[in-house]
């Protein structure tokens, strides 16, 4: 890889996955990060975001399955210091029971105006409480006020199928196309994590993101494999071949250069949508 090409990437923060992708994801552009449960994609979405805070930019963590507290602890179980990554919690029930203005970490840094409006609508969230009003429009517009403030290089969504499950929207699939254009307009570069799309259902975050990274959890008799794939990258060449992750105190690790074992690659064939 030249010089010129690397400098066009962005780091994920796992060196074997940046080899896999040529030198790192494009910039700017919103991929999607599925798995299984317990794959590792949260895992991921933080190395991403502390690879952007070690480089000086900001990164904003949207926690929709896990409350922020959970995330630090977790990040700090791994040794990291997650301190610099922003969370925006964005779940209805922190917002409808936020006295202390939770919902929002981030407003710790915002003026006391907005955080007295901050107040004001956790107090009016509480009398909704009966129907939340988290939907993509909402995370959409959240995110706008966000961006007018600060100016983020990269976000994670963790996750768009929760944030699908709690949104009472009907018409899901133009809310997810707007938000992704939104976050491409940015000039952000995200990734959103999903649950493996049902290959049967069109899911519009799969045809409009620009790429899509996949974790597998595998069980081979009594072990646990895991592996990671590159379903698709658009603009890009990228590693066609399964290969073998590890979670370990450093954190998620993808060994680039070795091939899955055969049991876990026969396994990952017979997955409706995998390898496909
Ligand atoms: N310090 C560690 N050492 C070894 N394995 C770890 C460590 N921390 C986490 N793990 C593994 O990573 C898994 C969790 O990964 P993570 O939460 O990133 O997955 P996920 O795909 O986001 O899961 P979920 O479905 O819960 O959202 C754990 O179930 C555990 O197997
Ligand atoms: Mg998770």
């Amino acid at each position: 890889m030249n010089t010129a090409v690397k400098e066009l990437r962005v780091s994920t923060g796992i060196s074997g996955l940046d080899k896999m992708l040529k030198g790192g994801l494009i910039p700017g552009r919103s991929y999607v990060l599925c798995g299984t449960a317990g794959s590792g994609r949260t895992t991921l979405g933080v190395q991403f975001l502390q690879q952007g805070v070690k480089q000086g930019e900001l990164a904003l963590l949207v926690a929709i399955d896990e409350p922020p507290a959970e995330i630090r602890e977790n990040g700090r179980f791994l040794g990291w210091d997650v301190g610099k990554i922003r969370i925006l919690d964005v779940h209805p029930t922190a917002k409808a029971y936020s006295k202390k203005v939770s919902m929002v970490e981030v407003a710790a840094q915002r003026s006391v105006g907005s955080l007295r409006e901050a107040r004001d609508d956790a107090r009016t969230d509480a009398m909704k409480l009966a129907s939340p009003d988290l939907s993509v429009q909402s995370l959409q517009l959240m995110l706008r006020q966000e961006f007018l403030e600060m100016r983020y290089s990269r976000v994670v969504i963790d996750s768009l199928t929760t944030l699908k499950r709690l949104s009472g929207d009907q018409d899901m699939g133009t809310g997810i196309v707007s938000l992704l254009r939104f976050l491409s307009e940015s000039n952000v570069t995200c990734l959103v994590i999903t649950d493996v799309p049902d290959p049967t259902a069109v899911e519009p975050e799969i045809f409009v993101s620009r790429g899509e990274i996949r974790l597998h959890r595998l069980m081979t008799g009594t072990k646990m494999e895991r592996c990671i794939t590159i379903e698709k990258m658009r603009g890009s060449s990228h590693d066609t071949v399964p290969r073998p992750v590890t979670i370990a105190k450093e954190g998620l690790q993808v060994a680039a250069g070795k091939k899955v074992p055969k049991t876990a690659l026969t396994m990952l064939q017979n997955v409706p949508g995998s390898l496909r």
